[in-house]
């Protein structure tokens, strides 16, 4: 039997060109729009004395927009609203709560055109990126609000003697601190802070630093959606200031964040040290991905895929791979694939069609990743570097990359950007390989090309992942389809769109009843 409905939302098919061109065109009327927001607390935008200016990573030049950010003050003052406001939204009937995210759904879908431009405007996402932006947004509303209702629809009735009954119920936590990435900012903010709510929690939302406007745009419609102002908080901020003060204070109810490893391990250490109750962290993080390909694979799959695995998002996805592994008997053919394809790939601005790779986040990101290159590239040697037109300079793009190293061991951490490493093994060596990849301490998403059946299944299950993937790409996990999530150093669980992410937002209580 199949797990779950396929609600799914249909996006849009960008091949078909009558509908992509009107698609385009009402997308690019929001370019030159100023943008505005800042932190809402009980439903009210507030003008802090923080004011921070924004401009687009494909043009950093241009000055796209401004954003207030919160401080510890306002953070004090929102969750000791959320507090008081918790009890009510977890008695709410679940069905209320189900039906206000099941309406935010399609308030995201009738402004899907706007949120797509502002995808790509403030995080430099191509216009396929945008659409499943959305679309994954969309999806994990609907799933959550259906899981709520399944979860949280009425007490379990457990055994007992003569006269008594026995009933299990679930409820929300409290108010919890979700604080999301730059790399998914609709769709992974909306997911937290769905399951949150749906669940019966209160919420406050920090965004990612980098992308606090489009995550003002989805809070003002989940507030138009019915989500009470007192419920639900949003704190752009430094996550320095705002997120060190959430997650260390008392009376919070959980944590659900994405982003780095290294954040997550503070904010581990941070609810420990504090007093007070014992809460969930919900942590989804990186990973060191790889991706193996023996010899029986079709090169010419291979290649489409890892093309895809590596490059798109500008490689800026979790689950991207960072390192291909390839039987040294089709080696050679793979790689001289690799690069024609990545001769082909066009790099550009994120609001053209024919764009396949937008620009890297920001400057940071760009320095540290143009610095891996000329390190690795010491150590390794170069496969490709796919063209980039002149224009690109004004932003910060980084030429989607390939380079041959001898072994993983020379990764000492993730590199978030269109960065792929490759090496080649011997069948030999088929234990190390396996041995090597558990060994990073990370296990997100794994790919494995092969036309035996047994042996890619039984490498499969040897490898310490949360997402495997055969004969495929390894990214764009769809909600209630591939779940998503990892293990060890990527993440806690459990997976996000799937059927035990809400139980990690209730806690539970049993009533024995003798009346
Ligand atoms: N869910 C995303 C993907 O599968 C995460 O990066 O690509």
């Amino acid at each position: 039997e199949i797990y779950g409905d396929r609600t799914n939302s249909l996006g849009m098919n960008m091949n078909i060109h009558s509908q992509a061109d009107d698609f385009i065109a009402a997308v690019q009327q929001y370019r030159d729009k100023q943008w505005q927001g800042g932190p809402i607390v009980n439903g009210k935008t507030i003008e802090t004395d923080h004011h921070v200016s924004i401009t687009s990573p494909q043009e950093t030049a241009k000055h796209a927009g401004s954003i207030y950010w919160g401080d510890k003050k306002l953070a004090e003052q929102a969750l000791e609203s959320a507090n008081k406001a918790y009890r009510r939204w977890r008695d709410t009937d679940v069905e209320e709560r189900a039906k206000a995210l099941e309406k935010f759904a399609d308030l995201l879908e009738a402004n899907r055109n706007e949120l797509i431009a502002l995808c790509s405007i403030e995080a430099g996402k191509s216009l396929q990126d945008g659409i499943d932006e959305v679309r994954e947004a969309v999806d994990f509303c609907r799933y959550y609000a259906n899981q709520a209702r399944e979860l949280m629809g009425g007490p379990i009735q457990l055994p007992g003697p003569t006269g008594e009954t026995n009933e299990l119920f679930v409820e929300g936590r409290g108010t919890f601190i979700c604080i999301s990435p730059w790399n998914f900012p609709l769709a992974i903010f909306t997911g937290q802070i769905a399951a949150a709510l749906a669940a019966g929690n209160a919420v406050i939302a920090k965004p990612a630093e980098q992308t606090g406007l489009i995550a003002y745009r989805a809070v003002q419609l989940m507030l138009e959606a019915g989500i009470p102002g007192d419920v639900l908080h949003y704190m752009p901020g430094s996550g320095a200031e705002v997120g060190s003060y959430l997650t260390s204070q008392e009376d919070i109810g959980g944590v659900c964040f994405t982003g780095s490893t290294y954040t997550a391990q503070a904010i581990n250490r941070a609810l420990a040290a504090r007093t007070g109750a014992i809460v969930p962290l919900i942590a989804e993080t990186g990973g060191q991905n790889a991706m193996m390909v023996d010899s029986t694979a079709l090169p010419e799959q291979v290649v489409t895929d890892v093309v895809a695995s590596a490059f798109t998002s500008a490689g800026q996805r979790c689950s991207a791979l960072r390192v291909l592994y390839v039987q040294d008997d089709i080696a050679d053919r793979v790689i001289d694939l690799l690069r024609g394809a990545m001769e082909e790939l066009q790099v550009g601005d994120p609001m053209l069609h024919e764009t396949d790779v937008g620009p890297v986040i920001d400057g940071i990101a760009k320095t540290n990743l143009e610095q891996h290159i000329s390190d690795i590239q010491q150590a390794g040697r170069l496969i490709a570097r796919a063209p980039m037109p002149d224009y690109t300079q004004g932003g910060t793009f980084v030429a989607p990359t390939a380079i041959e190293i001898d072994s993983i061991n020379q990764l000492v951490k993730e590199n978030f950007g269109p960065i792929l490493h490759v090496i080649r093994y011997k069948t030999s060596e088929l234990e190390d390989v396996i041995n090597s990849i558990n060994n990073t301490g990370f296990g997100l998403t794994f790919g494995i090309h092969s036309r035996n059946e047994t042996f890619a299944r039984e490498v499969a299950s040897k490898i310490d992942v949360g997402n495997v993937y055969i004969n495929r790409n390894q990214v764009g996990a769809v909600v209630g389809v591939q779940p998503f999530g990892g293990r060890g150093m990527s993440g806690t669980g459990p997976k996000a769109g799937g059927p035990h992410y809400l139980t990690r937002f209730i806690t539970e209580k049993t009533r024995t009843d003798n009346i």
